[in-house]
């Protein structure tokens, strides 16, 4: 019999690796379970059959119990059901070849398993090819996952083990630091995914390529097929076996509640096959053969309740799934045009948002700056038209041509003077390429040293193969693994490192501006009218929340003479680590949006827009889409300066809640737009993302709703709160299966008051520098801001503003301890001017590595209209 434990996943790990050679097969389940899914179910049940609006539906889920994958495995062995019967055949043929692509060692993950009789095939090629390997079967029961584990042969080079819990719960039991830097393959196969509405597929997708590593892959079982007789029978079968499937859902439904809430001999089953712009599916639904009481309502037996969906992907349907989910097709096996076995990597970008994989160590692996490169590639070459290289989108500043050739320069720079090797040749570049130009804004006269202009830049072929020199050079410092890569040199790289990441925004920014700008190649335009319905649909009020008074850690530590090699790299200002007291007092839970800006205008008799906008005359703009993607001529520019005239300090406009109640006509925002990378975005399209405008511009805006912009200790304190609570979160669910994880799951940066011990440890523990940015529009998840209006009943955290930054009123001044960098002494010096404010957390073309470290600080003028900083309103108690 299978044993059950819930023993910590990193001891199994070495335990299991150990016998998969010498030991049959010892099918051991590990709980992973995070909360009991009967009491989410329950709930479940409750929210979906009285929804706040739309139709009633019953949560999919509740097909699985027991007696339910007993029945679905049943239906596995129908003829109708050719969704096995062609998985079977596919797998028949390719497991040999899909076995030898996945390395020796590997964890095998299989989401959702079932009956295993199909991944045994799979299993079986490994076996044959003597490849060790360790399997885990994912599920809902225990007991299923006892009785199909014992049902697997004993292997000798494969070792089994189950993991109950849900699809949530394997992917943050995945999260695990011993478990994220093993090499893996996700399988999820029956075309399971189909279950998804399509968004909700990619998001899925994109939760679990989020977790793998760069060489890790996906296995994805796709239902292709378009027949509709097909697909309806195989949901349909004469035997009646699948509508006896369904209808236990409602048994399941009654156990959950321990009373007959639903008459089974007053319900039947209902199938259909469709096919509409949303592309084909069948649809099982529960309909009442008379008027029924359920839950307290009445349903009349015309209603039919939607308990489950199984999509079906054609080829080019499966491309954007897998595009949207941040993921590249390696390889296929199909049977004709009807099913699919899809082997899945993760793209370059977007970047993962786990820290044990975006941070693993101090210096970032090669294959973080590939995939930095791809990005910066993929917008110099993809979405600025050639001849635009030479053009200045934003006036004070320098051509794009610049930025190609100051990204490798200065990398060089910094390598060669922490090597002392000679510089990668032409030399003369470090003389027009060191440093740009970041003028003042009320002067422009007036700006830092920068590099000479030269009357004519260098070709463009030039300039990229001095790029791929400087690229190679990097690589060749590699070679020797970066252990051995001494931690001067490792500095100098890792400045270059966050430097491009830095100007990978700047120059979207700027792109930003242009109205030549092209959309990002093979990300797919997002359908704007229906993600602003959404939106629409599932607002709340912006609430405010109590923050307590706390002492909170501030910066970190990150000796500049290499005393300590295994601490995380940080800029000048991010050290040493500090301590501040903060005062109690209430934030808002989201950012002030578009539609709250425009409401601050109308009021206040602004005609300004900001630079994240622009004005069409009306005849040119057909109001349900964009400009054809791109701005047209006669578009008008929002410079965001802010005017400084008919601001109304009364917040007579905000309710009770901070909410912002919509009171300006529909002409008002006629012919505006949100500038966005796929063109420009009406902005009736855009009112639920954050605003994004210089602090002049916000400050007003937020004196206006009645609250102010947070200083910079009160917004850290607002994130030590957050990750407080999150992390009291992760505790309570990862409690009992990761032990020696809670030995870190203390204390989060916030101190207690009085501090409890005698010294409070000072410097972030740097295990626990960098956030979990599951969720957050950072690192490219949306080339977008998003709708952040459905989350104002939650306290954002850092980095998660909807995709853009978030301002502070603080000065950007030095702090006790703060010593110019050796590497880089201009760094943060240059700009202590008092016209530079802080911004925090990250917009969505952060990479994460700066988003997720705490202590990472960044600035801007605050009448700078360029920048992607969004505000949120604070307000004493
Ligand atoms: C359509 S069946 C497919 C089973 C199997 N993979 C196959 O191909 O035959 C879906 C499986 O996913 C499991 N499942 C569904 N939702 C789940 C969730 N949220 N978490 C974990 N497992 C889930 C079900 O229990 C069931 O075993």
């Amino acid at each position: 019999m299978p044993s059950v434990t819930t023993a910590p996943a990193v001891s199994i790990q070495a335990k299991s690796l150990v016998n998969a050679k010498s030991s049959p097969c010892s099918p051991e389940i590990i709980d992973i379970r995070g909360e009991h899914v009967e009491f989410n179910l329950k709930e479940d049940i409750i929210s979906h059959f009285n929804p706040d609006n739309g139709p009633r539906t019953l949560p999919t889920l509740l097909l699985y119990n027991e007696r339910g994958l007993q029945l679905f495995e049943e239906i596995t062995y129908l003829d109708e059901y050719y969704l096995t019967n062609y998985e079977i055949e596919v797998l028949k043929k390719s497991s040999a070849d899909i076995a030898r692509r996945i390395p020796e060692g590997s964890m095998l993950i299989e989401l959702g398993s079932g009956n295993l009789r199909k991944v045994c095939l799979l299993l079986q090629a490994f076996e044959e090819l003597a490849k060790s390997i360790e399997y885990f079967a994912l599920d809902l029961s225990r007991k299923e996952l006892e009785r199909t584990l014992a049902q697997v042969p004993d292997f000798k080079y494969v070792s089994c083990h189950g993991l109950l819990g849900t699809y949530d719960d394997g992917r943050e039991w995945l999260k695990q630091p011993a478990i994220a830097g093993r090499s893996k393959c996700i399988l999820h196969l029956g075309s399971s995914i189909g279950n998804f509405h399509r968004d909700d597929a990619s998001g899925f997708l994109g939760g679990f390529a989020d977790v793998l590593q760069p060489s890790d892959t996906m296995l994805v079982g796709v239902d292709s097929c378009s027949d509709p007789a097909k697909v309806y029978h195989a949901y349909n079968d004469k035997q009646g076996l699948t509508h006896r499937f369904v209808l236990n859902g409602l048994t399941h439904a009654n156990e959950l509640f321990g009373q007959e809430v639903f008459d089974l001999k007053n319900w039947r089953v209902i199938g259909e096959y469709v096919y509409d712009e949303e592309g084909g599916r069948h649809q099982a639904f529960v309909a009442p053969i008379r008027d029924t009481d359920v839950l307290g309502s009445t349903i009349m037996p015309h209603e039919r309740i939607q308990i489950e969906q199984s999509l079906k992907y054609s080829q080019a349907e499966t491309e954007t799934l897998w595009a949207a989910a941040g993921l590249t097709e390696m390889g296929r096996w199909t049977r004709g045009d009807e099913y699919g076995l899809h082997m899945l990597q993760k793209s370059s970008i977007p970047f993962s948002l786990i820290p044990s994989i975006y941070a693993t160590g101090p210096l970032p692996p090669i294959h973080d700056w590939e995939a930095l490169w791809t990005a910066w590639d993929v917008m110099t070459k993809g979405m600025i038209p050639k001849e635009e290289l030479w053009e200045k989108p934003i006036k004070l500043r320098n051509a794009c041509i610049f930025y190609l050739g100051h990204i490798p320069t200065f990398l060089d720079i910094q390598l060669t003077k922490t090597t002392r090797e000679p510089a990668t040749s032409p030399a003369y570049y470090w003389s027009i390429f060191e440093r740009g130009i970041d003028p003042d804004v009320d002067n422009p006269e007036q700006c830092h040293a920068h590099s000479e202009i030269p009357d004519e830049w260098p070709p463009i072929e030039a300039i990229t193969t001095y790029q791929d020199n400087v690229r190679s050079r990097l690589r060749e410092l590699y070679r020797g693994g970066p252990e051995r890569i001494p931690r001067n040199v490792a500095r100098g790289m890792w400045v270059g490192f966050e430097h491009e990441l830095m100007h990978i925004e700047t120059l979207l920014y700027m792109m930003l501006q242009s109205d030549k700008t092209l959309p990002p190649p093979h990300t797919g335009r997002p359908n704007f009218e229906k993600l602003a319905k959404q939106a629409y649909e599932a607002r709340v009020p912006n609430e405010w929340f109590d923050v307590p008074e706390q002492i909170i850690t501030l910066g970190m530590d990150d000796p500049e003479d290499g005393t300590d090699p295994s601490c995380h790299f940080g800029w000048d200002n991010e050290k040493p680590a500090r301590q501040a007291k903060v005062h109690a007092f209430q934030a808002h839970g989201r950012p002030i949006t578009n539609e709250e800006y425009a409401q601050y205008m109308y009021n206040s008799h602004i005609d300004q827009i900001p630079a994240s906008w622009a004005e069409a005359p009306s005849n040119t703009a057909n109001g349900n889409g964009t400009l054809n993607g791109h701005a047209t001529n006669g578009v008008k520019n929002g410079n965001g300066h802010s005017n400084g005239n008919g601001h109304s300090n009364g917040n007579g406009h905000s309710n009770g809640n901070g909410h912002v109640t919509r009171e300006f006509p529909e002409s008002f925002i006629h012919g505006r737009f949100v500038r966005t990378v796929y063109g420009l975005v009406p902005l009736k399209l855009a009112l639920d993302w954050p605003i994004f405008a210089s602090y002049d511009e916000l400050e007003q805006c937020a004196s206006w709703m009645g609250g102010r912009i947070p200083t910079f200790e009160e917004a850290k304190s607002i994130y030590a709160y957050v990750n407080k609570q999150k992390r009291a979160e992760a505790e309570r669910t990862l409690g009992k299966t990761v032990p020696a994880v809670n030995a870190h799951l203390v204390n989060e940066g916030v101190e207690e008051d009085p501090p409890s011990q005698a010294l409070a440890p000072l410097a972030e523990d740097n295990s626990q520098l960098f956030l979990d940015l599951a969720g957050a529009n950072v690192g490219f998840r949306h080339w977008r801001p998003v709708s952040v209006t459905s989350r104002g009943n939650k306290l954002a955290g850092q980095a998660d503003m909807g995709g853009v930054w978030e301002w502070t009123s603080s000065n950007l001044t030095p702090h006790e301890g703060f010593k110019p960098m050796g590497l880089y002494p201009a760094y943060t010096a240059d700009f202590f001017d008092g016209k530079h404010n802080i911004v925090l957390g990250g917009s969505w073309a952060t990479h994460p590595r700066i988003a997720g470290r705490k202590s990472f600080v960044n600035w801007y003028q605050r009448n700078y209209p360029y920048a992607w900083v969004g505000a949120r309103l604070v307000r004493d108690v």
